[in-house]
């Protein structure tokens, strides 16, 4: 654009000016001697024998006026009378005055009004007024050429500020569209993994909501942890997809406990974080969560698998989803919950009629995280996770049961969605678009929709 804009002004200022002197005298022999002295020189020459007449030529001549040189001594009108006339009609004209050595007071007069730029007293000097005249002139044309400058520099100014207006508008439309689409492909993400974790956990029924919980225990730990939003984000994700990898479980291992695996199923089982992180590592934005997952089974003193990574080699998000793991385990999945709550109760001296049996259990799980916090567990983790169990809306969901009809966008099924006739149509966690609210009211017409359970927005 500098060179488009130098470009432009060398081609707008030009140095060819053509100039343009009126002379004005009532003696004839003068004007034809100045006609003269300039004869030779490309200006062109404009004579007037007095000054009614030189009004008349600055008004009638079609190029600039550069130079007006008038006598002062000259019936009806004076030079300086004429002058003051000519800078109303040529501002920018230069004007000399020729004049004797007697009418001083004439010429002191006009250049204190600023009429006159120069004076002669005559007889002049041809040399001297040929000199003066082209400096004169030479002056004029750098005037002249910064005020086109000056004017282009304006017009050049008011055409970027409208170029910018126009790139300024652009952008705006552009960031906006593009934080559309980011937000499209957001929720898009969203709901993949909702879907990929809702596939798991129809395979594995007594799975069901783990993942979700997981997630937000996990997502609790990281804020306490004061994480960064992108970490924050991958662990959220990692949460719901951490068991994907069990989507291949034989039934024995989905049914029976650990204890009436095969040897060969028991392999099965030690690869699943493997299995879950290749199913997940193709997902370019999941990358990340992908490694998560991998070391989802790994503890603190090295005992875990599939790697046996020990302490700092463990990615912390992995850390949080180990902890929150645990903790849902037992709590909700009730997976070895006698023993813990049975432990629980023997070291506090509790009886079971002083806790119902929900409490006993995340009782039983948190001493579980307290007691393997420097082995398994990492102890800031264990106290993060403590210290999120005391705000409220972990283990709440907002949840409430509307119709169809009231559904909105933005709203998150809190549990899978079915038809009457029991055709699954979304799982829990799905973030509700106008796209999917339209498709769920066209297939309701021919197979209802009932049991529909929301939250407002994400927790
Ligand atoms: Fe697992």
């Amino acid at each position: 654009m500098s060179n488009t804009i130098s470009n432009t002004i060398s081609n707008t200022i030009s140095n060819t000016i053509s100039h343009t002197i009126l002379f004005v005298d009532d003696e004839k022999p003068i004007l034809k001697a100045l006609q003269r002295l300039f004869r030779k020189t490309k200006y062109q020459i404009l004579i007037a024998n007095s000054g009614e007449e030189g009004i008349k030529q600055l008004k009638n001549c079609k190029s600039p006026v550069s130079l007006i040189v008038s006598d002062q001594k000259m019936p009806v009108m004076s030079g300086s009378q004429f002058l003051e006339q000519a800078k109303k009609i040529s501002p920018d004209s230069f004007r000399f005055l020729l004049t004797g050595y007697s009418d001083m007071n004439a010429v002191t007069d006009a250049i204190n009004k600023g009429e006159i730029h120069r004076y002669f007293t005559k007889p002049w000097n041809d040399n001297d007024l040929k000199l003066q005249v082209q400096q004169t002139l030479k002056q004029y044309e750098l005037i002249h050429e910064n005020k086109q400058l000056t004017a282009l520099t304006k017009q050049q100014n008011h055409q970027l500020f409208k170029i910018s207006k126009i790139l300024d508008k652009k952008v705006k439309n552009a960031t906006k569209i593009l934080n559309q689409k980011n937000k499209e492909l957001e929720t898009n993400l969203f709901n993949m993994v909702n879907l990929l974790g809702s596939l798991v956990e129809m395979h594995i029924p007594y799975l069901t909501g783990h993942g979700e919980r997981v997630s937000k225990y996990a997502k609790e730990i990281a804020h306490v942890m004061q994480l960064s939003a992108k970490e924050i984000g991958n662990i959220e994700i990692a949460g719901i997809l951490h068991d994907i990898g069990k989507i291949g479980f034989t039934v024995n291992l989905i049914e029976n406990e650990k204890h009436k695996w095969s040897d060969q199923e028991n392999k099965i089982y030690l690869t699943h974080p493997e299995t879950g992180s290749t199913i997940i590592q193709f997902i370019e934005q999941l990358e990340d969560v992908a490694n998560l997952i991998l070391c989802h089974h790994e503890n603190l003193d090295g005992s875990g698998f599939p790697n046996n990574l020990s302490e700092e080699k463990i990615p912390i998000g992995s850390k949080i989803i180990a902890v929150a793991n645990a903790y849902d385990k037992i709590s909700n999945l009730k997976i070895d919950a006698d023993k813990y709550v049975q432990a629980y109760l023997k070291k506090d001296g509790y009886t079971k009629d002083e806790l119902n049996d929900d409490q006993l259990r995340q009782q039983g799980a948190i001493l579980h995280l307290k007691q393997y916090a420097f082995t398994w567990y990492d102890p800031d983790v264990v106290k993060a996770f403590l210290e999120s169990l005391k705000k409220q809306g972990v283990f709440s969901k907002d949840e409430r049961k509307v119709k169809l009809a009231e559904l909105k966008e933005g709203m998150i099924l809190t549990r899978h969605l079915y038809t009457i006739n029991k055709r699954f149509l979304l799982p829990f966690n799905t973030f509700l678009t106008e796209s999917y609210i339209d498709k769920l009211k066209a297939i309701h017409v021919n197979d209802p929709i009932e049991n529909i359970f929301c939250q407002s927005k994400r927790a």
